[in-house]
């Protein structure tokens, strides 16, 4: 089953040699063109395909093995897994109790359960596991719980009821919690986005003046007069951000503060650090984050729109400049990249209906369904000790396992367990949730239940002790 062996090691050392000897250009052309000696290694998973060109993300050195691996997952993962308040962590497996089990399935580290270059044994996630793993440290469960008496273990993580990281929204308190709620709450519960002056005073920058500034790019720049329109009519503008603001910036990249006709992400990064930092730890900022260029669309697995092949991925993809808006920005922008029929779908779903009137002022804020509502969804994050709501710019953060959306998205609107059936089928999924949920995740029912003829036995029981 595995690909490692001492005689795949040549290959590490052949990139870090390229690497030394400035040969990176060539084997990412050959990367690119399918050349035969770099598919020796085997190709990547989904989520790790764009820093393929990046080995020494990974291998930090070149014959680094299992606590090497380890410490380079754990740079890029403990925070989500920490943020998904994780069921089960490595310290529960270094606790001398559960020898037994680590003796059969070593959960200690990542790379048992999620290896890499090895696409014919890699299922959804990352994971290079049968589906049926939780058999080997939860083979008596039945044991405990009757209503688990006979099920395949190959459900346990699929049909719904558990993951084996994020539970968040699925552990049995907070299921009997929030048994009883309408499919569809009366009026949606989602914060809306903290008015632009919080904001705004929370950057450091200049008190804006009462008058528009004026535009501050040097003389020689010959500038279209749609830029200089686009800026005034912004939140930049009435900021007080200049053209200088964002292009004439240390970037410390030894270059100085020069005029630079494109600035990148480090430019905004001076003010809206949290949007960047996001941005940068999901799919479209991944590879900027490793050092690489760009990501574009023609190297994505996903469809994507033809005409987008070249484009490349940046804060100006969703907020084109210089108008930075955020309205365009939450679907508009997605739908003219994505390609994916459940991208495609949007548009004819229910959800996108209530955008479409929020936008035109028959609904009220916060109460349409764009891509962003669910991929970038609003949550609070401390600056300066207050409380402001932004944008998740990591749209992975809460893509999967999807049960992920349960707590930072459809509960805002929908019932926990109407949520838990609509996001367990896949043809909702598919369709952009047109239609009902066609099955039932029973996890709730069983856990009111349970609870109940727990709360009857121990009812009994003190009847029992005060006699
Ligand atoms: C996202 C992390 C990641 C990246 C990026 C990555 N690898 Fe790996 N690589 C792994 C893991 C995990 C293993 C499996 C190690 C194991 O099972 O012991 C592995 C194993 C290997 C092996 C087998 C050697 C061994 O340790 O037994 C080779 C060769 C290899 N990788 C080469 C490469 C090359 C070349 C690149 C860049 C083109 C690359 N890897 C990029 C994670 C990565
Ligand atoms: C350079 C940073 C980096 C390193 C190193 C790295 N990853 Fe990732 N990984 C990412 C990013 C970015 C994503 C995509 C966003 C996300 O899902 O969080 C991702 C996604 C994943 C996923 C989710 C897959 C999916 O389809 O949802 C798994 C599982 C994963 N990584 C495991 C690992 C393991 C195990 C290692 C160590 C061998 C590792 N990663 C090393 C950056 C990294
Ligand atoms: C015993 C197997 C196992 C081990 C060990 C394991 N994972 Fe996972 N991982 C899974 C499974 C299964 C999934 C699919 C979603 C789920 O069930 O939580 C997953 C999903 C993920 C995801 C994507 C979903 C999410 O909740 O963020 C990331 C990222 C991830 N694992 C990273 C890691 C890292 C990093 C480590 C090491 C610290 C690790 N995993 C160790 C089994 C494992
Ligand atoms: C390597 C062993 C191991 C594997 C594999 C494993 N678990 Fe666990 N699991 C544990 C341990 C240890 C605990 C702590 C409680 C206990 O001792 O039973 C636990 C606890 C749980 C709990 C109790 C809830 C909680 O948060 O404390 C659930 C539910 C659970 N696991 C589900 C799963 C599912 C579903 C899978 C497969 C996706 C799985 N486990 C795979 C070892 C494992
Ligand atoms: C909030 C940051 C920001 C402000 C303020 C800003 N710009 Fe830009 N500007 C950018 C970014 C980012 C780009 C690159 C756009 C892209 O990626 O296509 C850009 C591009 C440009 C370009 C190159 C356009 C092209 O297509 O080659 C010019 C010229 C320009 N800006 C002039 C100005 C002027 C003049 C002002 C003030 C009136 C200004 N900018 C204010 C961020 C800003
Ligand atoms: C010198 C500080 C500064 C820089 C640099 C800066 N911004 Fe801003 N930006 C602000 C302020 C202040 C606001 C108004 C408060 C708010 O909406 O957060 C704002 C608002 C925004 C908004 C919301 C607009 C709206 O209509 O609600 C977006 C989007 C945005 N900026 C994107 C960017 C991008 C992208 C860059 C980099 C190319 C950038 N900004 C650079 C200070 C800055
Ligand atoms: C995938 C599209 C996309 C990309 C790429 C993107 N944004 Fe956004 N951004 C949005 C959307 C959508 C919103 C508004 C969400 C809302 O109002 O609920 C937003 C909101 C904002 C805001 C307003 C404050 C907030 O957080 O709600 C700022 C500032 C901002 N983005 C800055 C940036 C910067 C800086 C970058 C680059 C690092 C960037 N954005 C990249 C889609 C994007
Ligand atoms: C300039 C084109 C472009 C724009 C605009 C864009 N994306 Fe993407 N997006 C991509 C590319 C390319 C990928 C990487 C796909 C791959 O590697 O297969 C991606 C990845 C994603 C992923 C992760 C998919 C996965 O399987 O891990 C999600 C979710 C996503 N985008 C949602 C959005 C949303 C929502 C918006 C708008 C708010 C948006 N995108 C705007 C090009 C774009
Ligand atoms: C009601 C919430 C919701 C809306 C609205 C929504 N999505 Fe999704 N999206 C999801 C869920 C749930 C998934 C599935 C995650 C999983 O199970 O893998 C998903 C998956 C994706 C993926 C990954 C697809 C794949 O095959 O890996 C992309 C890309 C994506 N969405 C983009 C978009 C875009 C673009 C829009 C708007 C045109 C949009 N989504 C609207 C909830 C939503
Ligand atoms: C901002 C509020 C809001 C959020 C967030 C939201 N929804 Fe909805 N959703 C609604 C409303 C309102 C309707 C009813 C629309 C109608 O009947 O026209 C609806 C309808 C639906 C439907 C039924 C569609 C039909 O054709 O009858 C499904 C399924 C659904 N939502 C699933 C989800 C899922 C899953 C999530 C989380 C990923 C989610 N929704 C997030 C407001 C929301």
């Amino acid at each position: 089953m595995k690909l490692s062996g001492g005689g795949t090691h040549w290959l590490i050392w052949l990139y870090w040699l390229a690497l030394i000897g400035g040969l990176a250009a060539y084997l990412g052309y050959a990367l690119r063109k399918g050349d035969a000696a770099v598919y020796l290694v085997g190709d990547m998973t989904h989520a790790h395909h764009q820093i393929v060109l990046s080995c020494n993300s990974c291998h930090a050195e070149p014959f680094g093995g299992g606590e090497v691996l380890q410490t380079a997952c754990m740079n890029c993962h403990a925070e989500d897994l920490k943020a998904g308040d994780d069921s089960h962590p490595k310290s529960k497996f270094t606790d001398p109790r559960n020898a037994e089990r680590v003796a059969k399935l070593d959960a200690r580290y990542c790379i048992t359960c999620h290896t890499e270059h090895q696409p014919e044994i890699t299922h959804a996630m990352g994971v290079t596991l049968p589906n049926d793993f939780c058999i080997e440290c939860h083979a008596d469960i039945a044991d405990d719980r009757v209503s688990h008496a006979g099920l395949d273990f190959a459900s346990c993580a699929t049909g719904g009821c558990h993951n084996f990281h994020d539970n968040q929204a699925l552990y049995e308190d907070f299921l009997i919690k929030h048994q009883a709620e309408p499919d569809l709450h009366p009026v949606a519960l989602q914060p809306i986005t903290a008015d632009a002056s919080l904001r705004r005073a929370l950057i450091d920058h200049p008190v804006a003046p009462l008058d528009l500034p004026a535009a501050d790019m040097p003389v020689e720049i010959q500038v279209d007069q749609r830029i200089a329109h686009d800026w005034e009519s912004t939140a930049h503008a009435q900021a007080a951000v200049n053209c200088s603001d964002c292009h004439t910036v240390d970037l410390n990249d030894g270059a100085g503060a020069i005029w630079r006709a494109k600035p990148d992400q480090r430019a905004c990064q001076q003010c809206h650090s949290t949007e960047v930092e996001g941005f940068l730890g999901g799919l479209h900022g991944m590879r900027l984050a490793a050092g690489l260029s760009p990501m574009q669309p023609r190297d994505a697995q996903l469809p994507m729109k033809a005409d987008k092949a070249d484009a490349t991925l940046s804060c100006t993809s969703c907020h084109g400049a210089h108008r930075f808006e955020r309205q365009s920005a939450a679907s508009d922008a997605c739908i003219s990249c994505h390609n994916d029929e459940h991208s495609r779908n949007y548009t004819d779903s229910p959800h996108a209906e209530l955008w479409r009137r929020e936008l035109s002022g028959q609904l009220p804020a916060g109460s349409g369904v764009s891509c962003a509502t669910c991929h970038l969804p609003r949550s609070v994050h401390v600056l300066k000790d207050v409380e402001v709501t932004l944008a998740e710019h990591n749209q992975n953060a809460n893509l999967r396992p999807n049960e992920k959306m349960l707590r930072s998205v459809c509960m805002n609107c929908h019932g926990l367990a109407f949520s838990i059936d609509a996001l367990a089928d896949p043809e909702l999924v598919k369709n952009n949730f047109t239609g009902l949920p066609a099955q039932h995740v029973p996890s709730i029912d069983w856990a009111v239940r349970r609870h109940a003829t727990e709360s009857e036995t121990s009812s009994f029981n003190a009847r029992e002790e005060s006699k």
